[in-house]
């Protein structure tokens, strides 16, 4: 952490400073760091928390003023949540707890934060900005690109001629009689110990149908999984070329900085 004491006793960013606060609320883990946003690096090290359980907008929010203390950060602060997030507000809750649905989550966060500025947005949303900044090219500037995330659900971020179309939500697209992430979420291939092969033919057929619907240029493709990705992307039948996410488990994070600093 040694590079956190450039920031001075408060460890508040001055104006200018290029460093921005971003925490992204996982499944299993709620996971915060400060962000170089020149860079989309982290300034020394990443601080997780398991997510409590259940995951509840007053233990979450708990968690999360925990690991800004953490830091002593006293800035504004990005928070990414798993769900729809409509201006600040909750509006869905697939694999979190149903009492964030309809929760004003930013200004909740706010609240517990000693009324900061907070922006909070979509996990995937704030992979896929990130991926577009920092990813070194994987992402293009022109035409459209799917960054899905691929863990307990699937996540996906839209992103048009370099610009985020939010909460797109490809997951709970039905395909075959099948919501998409309950047939070909990393968390799908696990449960049921499907060989990469098999489940490469489950998300074949996903990505097919978001062809059909979208035509989209390329796939970038995040989460764990992403890092074997030379297991499974030889066996995928869909047409739209696949490219593993740049940015590894640092995206979501990274996402959620940015959107507080208004840079997207
Ligand atoms: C949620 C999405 C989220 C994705 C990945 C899905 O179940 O509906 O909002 O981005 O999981 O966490």
């Amino acid at each position: 952490m040694s590079d956190v004491t450039i920031l001075g006793a408060d460890r508040a960013p001055s104006p200018g400073s290029g460093l921005g606060f971003g925490i992204d609320v996982g499944g299993t883990g709620v996971k915060g760091a400060i962000v170089d946003l020149r860079t989309g690096q982290f300034v020394g090290d990443r601080h997780r928390i398991d997510t409590p359980q259940p995951a509840t907008p007053d233990l979450i929010a708990a968690t999360v003023a925990e690991i800004v203390e953490h830091f002593g950060w006293t800035g504004p602060v990005g928070v990414t949540l798993p769900g729809i997030v409509k201006d600040g507000v909750v509006r869905s809750a697939a694999n979190i707890d149903p009492g964030w649905i309809g929760t004003d989550a930013r200004a909740f966060f706010s609240g517990v934060l000693g009324g900061r500025g907070v922006a909070v947005l979509n996990d995937a949303d704030a992979a896929g900005l990130a991926e577009q900044r920092y990813g070194g090219g994987a992402a293009v500037d022109e035409g459209l690109v799917i960054l899905l995330t691929l863990g307990t659900g699937i996540g996906s971020a839209l992103i048009y001629d370099g610009v985020l179309i939010p909460n797109s939500e490809l997951g709970h697209i039905e395909v075959g009689g099948v919501i998409a992430e309950k047939r070909a979420s990393a968390k799908v291939r696990k449960d049921r110990d499907w060989s990469y092969e098999h489940w490469a033919g489950k998300l074949s057929r996903v990505l097919t149908m978001y062809e059909r619907l979208f035509s989209p240029d390329l796939f970038v493709v995040g989460g764990g999984i992403s890092r074997k990705a030379d297991k499974w992307i030889p066996y995928l039948t869909n047409e739209v070329p696949v490219v593993p996410a740049h940015l590894r488990n640092t995206a979501g994070i990274v996402g959620a900085a940015m959107a507080i600093a208004g840079d997207r």
